[in-house]
């Protein structure tokens, strides 16, 4: 079979530490290009993977370096003229979190990979997590009853830990936002995910309570409402260390909980209760979380998607209703209103 030859745009930290080594292990596709602004970032990272071609301009790569496929690994402003640019060129795109910076904008990069019948997958890497996939095969096993209310936590200590000399993550005209933005986008995704729930309504709080310097919030906590009347909680933080990824889950039959972060290991947990006896009838259910996602991850799930005409659990729909929720939880939080989701 064809190899699906792919160019990646942005040779910073997420190129070098997911995309790069994801196709690296996907012998079904090879990176043919990589282009950066800083030709110094573009030809280290060429270096380092065997790639041959290397661009400053992601017009000329996309035009000229006979691609089928683009990852965009730049930061959140460009996400959406770069996507454009691709579809219009016919190439099937990989783009990373948070979608866009607007409905608007998102509703265009749909619209445009639509017209031009090539795949739009967001790259929402906490899907592919297999702890989150085992969680999601038990809510939908109905183990723990209907779920009536949902807490998920993400937290690191900063993108300045990530990724040195990207200040663009501080301006919100080129991130959108802070911690909201960068990892809530990431937790609520999972809410989304793994419950399959819609949200009606969110309302938002920010704080900016320890990176001063920065100015954008550093921590965010939002109410959510479900549009099945349901409701929950999604935290944010860049001020959370040691790392920390928490979904706590509560039905009306059990609860389950995944608690992932450095120092407690990628676990699930799953109790469940007869609601006639709720005392005296708890029982843990033991389930075994793999080392490694079911799809191979999110590079390997989008070329298998592309190569096979397959649906991916992804698209440009889902990504940007799990973007409208952020964006919404950053209105609120300024205009101190709850905001009611139209997408
Ligand atoms: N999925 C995840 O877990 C995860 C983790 C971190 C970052 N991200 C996302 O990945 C994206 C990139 O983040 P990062 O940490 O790699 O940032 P980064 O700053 O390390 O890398 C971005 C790169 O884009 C380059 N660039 C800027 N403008 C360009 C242009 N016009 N053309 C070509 N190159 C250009 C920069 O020079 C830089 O090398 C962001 O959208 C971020 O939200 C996702």
């Amino acid at each position: 079979m064809k190899k699906l030859r792919v160019g990646v745009i942005g040779a910073g930290k997420i190129a070098e530490r997911l995309h790069l080594p994801g196709y690296k292990d996907t012998p079904a596709a090879e990176v043919v290009a990589i282009c950066d602004v800083i030709k110094s970032k573009a030809d280290a990272l060429a270096k380092q993977f065997n790639i041959p071609a290397v661009y400053t301009d992601y017009k000329k790569m996309i035009k000229e370096a006979g691609i089928d496929a683009v990852s965009v690994c730049l930061p959140n402003y460009l996400h959406a003229p770069v996507t454009i640019f691709a579809a219009q060129n016919k190439k099937h795109i990989l783009v990373e979190k948070p979608m866009g910076l607007s409905v608007k904008e998102m509703k265009l990069m749909i619209k445009t990979a639509k017209a031009n019948k090539v795949m739009l997958m967001v790259e929402q890497t906490h899907r592919f997590d297999p702890a989150h996939e085992v969680l999601k095969d038990v809510v939908d096993s109905g183990i723990i009853g209907k779920i009536v209310s949902i807490r998920g936590k993400l937290g690191h200590s900063g993108p300045e830990y990530w990724s040195d000399n990207s200040p663009w993550y501080f301006e919100e005209k080129k991130s959108g936002g802070g911690c909201t933005t960068d990892v809530g986008i990431h937790i609520l995704d999972v809410i989304r995910f793994i419950t399959g729930k819609e949200i009606e309504s969110v309302t938002g709080f920010m704080a900016n309570l320890v990176k001063k310097k920065f100015i954008l919030e550093d921590n965010v906590e939002a109410a959510l409402k479900f549009t099945d009347g349901s409701i929950g909680v999604y935290e944010a933080s860049w001020t959370n260390s040691p790392y920390e990824v928490v979904v706590q889950l509560y039905g009306t039959k059990g609860k389950a909980i995944v608690n992932q972060s450095n120092y407690d290991p990628q676990r699930v947990r799953v109790w469940t209760i007869d609601p006639k006896n709720p005392y005296g009838s708890i029982k843990e259910v033991k389930y075994t979380v793999p080392e490694k996602s079911r799809l191979g991850g999110p590079v390997q799930h989008f070329v298998d998607c592309v190569l096979n005409k397959k649906k991916c659990i992804i698209d440009g729909t889902e990504g940007m209703k799990s973007a409208a929720v952020i964006i919404a939880t950053r209105q609120s939080a300024k205009t101190g209103k709850p905001v009611k989701l139209t997408v």
